[in-house]
């Protein structure tokens, strides 16, 4: 049975517009500056109230791998989901749904109106910072689990913010780029999700994007896109929710306000405060225009239940409506992250039927590997989420292995590129001075650690000067690192060694700068140990307006010892003496984050030697890798069983022991291409020239890209084995109207820009234990037509099939996939002629084929009728 909790009823997507005709009366009772101060944040997270409106503050916070709250409480902790692209491989809307629901109860114990999530964002590049955080490289299925996701939210009222609008897939000078796409992969890739999700789950609020856009017609940061942010948005798709500016990123009063963007955030300073009013009042932006965004700021109260009866200011307000309170945090969120987890988890490879293991049949299992050690649960940056609890992996398999089986541990070598923090213990009298501007030392912290940090230095504070030192105790070749933001200067025994001059305020925040700051190297030899070293550093204090004020030092240090080699040693002695080796490889917070890309798609060196060297010394070697994106894997064919564990969140280690030794079907497929190649890679970088990313690749994003290059990926999209086998026995057309005949659980794609034609599959289950299929159908290009991409994903529907079952499920082919883009008619054009349909397992394992007389009406009403004439034809 599931984990999680069935649907309930959804409450009223929106507020009676009987209610909404008597908020212009109230709007209008406001002056000007007060209207306009409603439209920027209160405070980083929190938008302003108005007695007069009956407007309460609505309150936000970061998703989207749990719901992190708003700082307020001291330590406060939350449930860890596993990465959004782990969702993604699920293939399952009705699950993704669920998952919204338990986000929505979190977000109700944190007393959280807007969740900021999902992001839609495409992974166009496998190098990007934020690939971990999206849902697929393709527009079909983020839009479909999108979609899921929103209404799992909003059903229990509490809003998703849908971002970011639009064409912000990539993390290099992200503030700063212009995408330049053409307007058909536009409309057909980028603003495909958004407008499915607007049409199927009406998201309470959308966030407009850092980056800009030139879609060949206007060339404009996002926030100012008058043709795509009020046109296609708001004019076009009628759009009425709040449009919710991603985090410091208007920088312009007038050109946004007029643009379409309805909130500012965070607050309370930014640019619209009285420079919008007094733009107002020189009538460069409307009044009315104003009082539409406080209507569309009342409309997402309202929604949320954050608006009620007005009230006298300074007087008592009327209570909210009553919400049931969610139970505490426990064991069956728990159990739901896990579910998500193992349905996410994709077998990629399994050459002699080694998984699952059978625990009562296993003597000792050796768990090596980095990651084995230290796995990373979640990407890094705004996403980010303190647990409520962790489970690693050696917790996971022993608390699922019997007593007698032995699990022992191994490192087997580090995965990092950067030295750790130095160990506490050996920093002596370390303390930060705080100086005025006149350099008057004004206060004094002492703390031991090399992870300095403070982000809410005091105002008046204009440098932070750290001083101690650091122990050297063994002999032998130290390595120490250290790294700063801002401007700054580092000094060991008095010698400056690493200096910064960046005067930038929030932008190394947005850009990750601060934990993420470029870092000098320096090798030690110490011969008469121990050696101590004077250290002071300068920081100039960084303000980042609503982020606060801070200072980042880091101190790394690597002391001499076992080497690499050493380490893999003996782990392969370990792996030689198991009954089964698991390897776990992957990623870490150095990698994976949001605030810049990667610069290629490479594990460390060591890790590659680690995988070969087990693998040959025990032939029952499974290994797991544990990262959200891309990672090259050349000994992918090498392996016996090839498990990929994304970045998993708290419930990492049950996860993996459910799916290793059989109590719960890895039944993943891979939501994005894993590329044999890095030259393979149709997208390899994402690398602005002159403030320009060009999309040059078109309509051929992600798998696209490799069917029309005609390159063998290392595993294709839609790839995952399960732990069963499958035949494909029939695909028939269905008439619209007519109800599947499923004798399994069937969960389709759903609707985007209206339903499409309907087929029906039949499929078995000729394995031996029963499972969970994702039939999916991808239309493709008529035979000699230059450009269009070889095929795309048209629809696909998840069954679950007991062993030597048969089933039929339905798939619902959305409209949009049999149109195109008419930029010079603004409408969408119906596609003609004979087109073929092909079914299967991944988009490289295609099993059965209808071929489809697209008999059109090829009048371009913009309501368009589809009329489909689909003949059948098995392939
Ligand atoms: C990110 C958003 C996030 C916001 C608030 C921004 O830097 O791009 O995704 O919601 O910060 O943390």
């Amino acid at each position: 049975m599931s984990a999680l909790s069935p649907a309930r009823p959804a409450p009223p997507a929106r507020p009676e517009a009987a209610d909404e005709s008597r908020w212009g009366a109230l709007i209008d009772t406001l002056d000007l500056t007060a209207k306009v101060r409603l439209l920027t944040g209160a405070s980083l997270w929190a938008l302003h109230g108005e007695p007069r409106l009956g407007l309460h503050p609505v309150v936000t916070s970061d998703g989207p791998q749990g719901v992190r709250g708003t700082g307020e409480v001291p330590g406060e902790t939350g449930l860890l989901a596993p990465a959004p692209s782990a969702t993604g491989a699920t293939w399952d809307t009705e699950l993704a749904e669920r998952l919204g629901r338990v986000f929505a109860a979190e977000a109700r114990r944190k007393e959280v109106d807007v969740v900021l999530a999902p992001l839609v964002n495409l992974q166009r590049t496998p190098v990007a910072g934020r690939h971990f955080e999206c849902l697929s490289e393709d527009p079909l299925l983020s839009g479909a689990l999108g979609a899921a996701l929103v209404r799992g939210l909003q059903d229990e009222g509490v809003a998703a913010c849908l971002k970011h609008f639009v064409a912000n897939d990539s993390e290099t000078d992200r503030t700063r780029y212009r995408a330049r796409i053409d307007p058909r992969t536009l409309r057909e890739v980028y603003l495909a999700p958004f407008e499915r999700i607007l049409a199927e789950a009406g998201p309470w609020s959308v966030m407009g994007a850092y980056s800009g856009l030139d879609d060949g017609t206007e060339s404009a940061p996002l926030l100012e896109h008058r043709r795509v942010l009020r046109g296609v948005l708001k004019d076009e798709w009628g759009y009425d929710g709040a449009v919710i500016s991603d985090w410091a990123a208007t920088r312009t009063t007038a050109a946004t306000a007029v643009a379409g963007l309805d909130l500012v955030m965070p607050g309370p300073d930014g640019p619209w405060g009285d420079a919008l009013v007094e733009a107002v009042r020189r009538g460069e932006v409307d009044e009315a225009a104003v009082d539409d965004k406080i209507l569309r700021l009342m409309r997402l109260a309202a929604r949320v239940g954050k608006l009620t009866e007005p009230w006298t200011p300074g007087g008592q307000p009327p209570p909210l409506p009553a919400a049931p309170a969610p139970a505490p945090v426990g064991e069956a969120d728990f159990a739901a992250l896990r579910e998500v987890l193992t349905r996410g988890t994709v077998l990629l490879r399994d050459e002699q039927a080694l998984l699952p293991l059978d625990p009562g049949r296993l003597g000792s299992v050796a768990l090596i590997g980095p990651n084995a050690v230290e796995p990373y649960l979640q990407g890094g940056g705004s996403a980010h989420v303190p647990a409520v609890r962790t489970v690693g992996y050696a917790e996971g398999l022993r608390a699922a292995l019997p007593d007698g089986v032995g699990l022992t541990v191994h490192r087997g070598g580090s995965s990092r590129r950067h030295a750790p923090f130095v160990d506490p213990a050996l920093l002596t009298g370390m303390r930060a001075a705080y100086l005025s501007g006149d350099g008057t030392p004004v206060g004094e912290e002492v703390r031991r650690t090399g992870d300095w940090g403070v982000f809410d230095v005091p105002d008046g504070v204009t440098d932070v000067v750290l001083t101690g030192r650091i122990t050297l105790a063994e002999p032998g070749e130290h390595l120490l690192e250290f790294g700063c933001a801002g401007r700054f200067t580092v000094a060991l025994d008095g010698t400056p060694v690493h200096t910064g001059e960046d005067d930038r305020g929030v932008e190394l925040i947005l850009e990750s700068g601060h934990h993420h700051p470029g870092t000098h190297r320096r090798t030690v030899r110490v011969d008469a140990a121990p050696v101590r070293l004077d250290l002071r550093i300068d920081l100039r204090v960084v303000d980042a307006d609503s982020y606060g004020r801070f200072v980042t030092a880091h101190v790394r240090h690597l002391p001499p010892g076992p080497g690499v080699e050493d380490e893999i040693a003996e782990a392969v002695g370990a792996a030689r003496a198991a009954d089964v080796a698991v390897v776990v490889v992957g990623t870490n917070e150095e990698v994976e984050s949001e605030g810049w890309d990667r610069p290629d798609l490479e594990l460390t060196p060591q890790q590659h030697r680690l995988v070969r060297a087990v693998a040959a010394a025990n032939p029952r070697t499974v290994v797991v890798v544990n990262a959200g994106a891309p990672v090259l894997l050349p000994w992918a064919g090498e392996v016996p069983a090839l498990l990929w564990a994304w970045l998993p969140g708290q419930e990492a280690g049950h996860a993996l022991a459910d799916v290793l030794f059989g109590r719960a079907e890895p039944s993943g497929r891979l939501p994005w291409t894993l590329p044999a190649r890095a030259e393979d890679v149709p997208v390899p970088d994402a690398v602005p020239v002159d403030g320009v990313l060009d999309y040059h690749e078109g309509l051929h994003i992600g798998h696209r890209g490799y069917d029309r290059a005609g390159t063998e990926p290392a595993f294709p999209f839609g790839h995952g084995l399960g732990w069963t086998t499958w035949s494909y026995d029939r695909a028939e057309t269905l008439a619209p109207s007519a109800t599947a005949t499923a004798t399994a659980t069937a969960t389709g794609a759903g609707a985007a820009g209206g339903d499409g034609p309907r087929i029906a599959v039949t499929l078995t289950n000729t394995g031996p234990r029963t499972g969970r299929e994702v039939v999916q159908a991808y239309l493709e290009a008529p035979d000699g037509a230059p450009g269009e991409p070889v095929r795309v994903l048209a629809g696909f529907a998840v069954a679950e099939v007991p062993a030597g079952g048969t089933a039929t499920v339905a798939l619902t082919l959305p409209r949009r996939v049999f149109q195109s883009w008419d930029e010079e008619r603004r409408s969408w054009r119906p596609a003609a002629g004979r087109r073929r349909l092909r079914v299967g397992r991944s988009s490289r394992d295609l099993r059965l084929t209808l071929d489809l007389d697209l008999d059109l009406d090829l009048d371009l009403d913009l309501d368009l009728d589809l009329d489909l004439d689909l003949d059948l034809d098995l392939g």
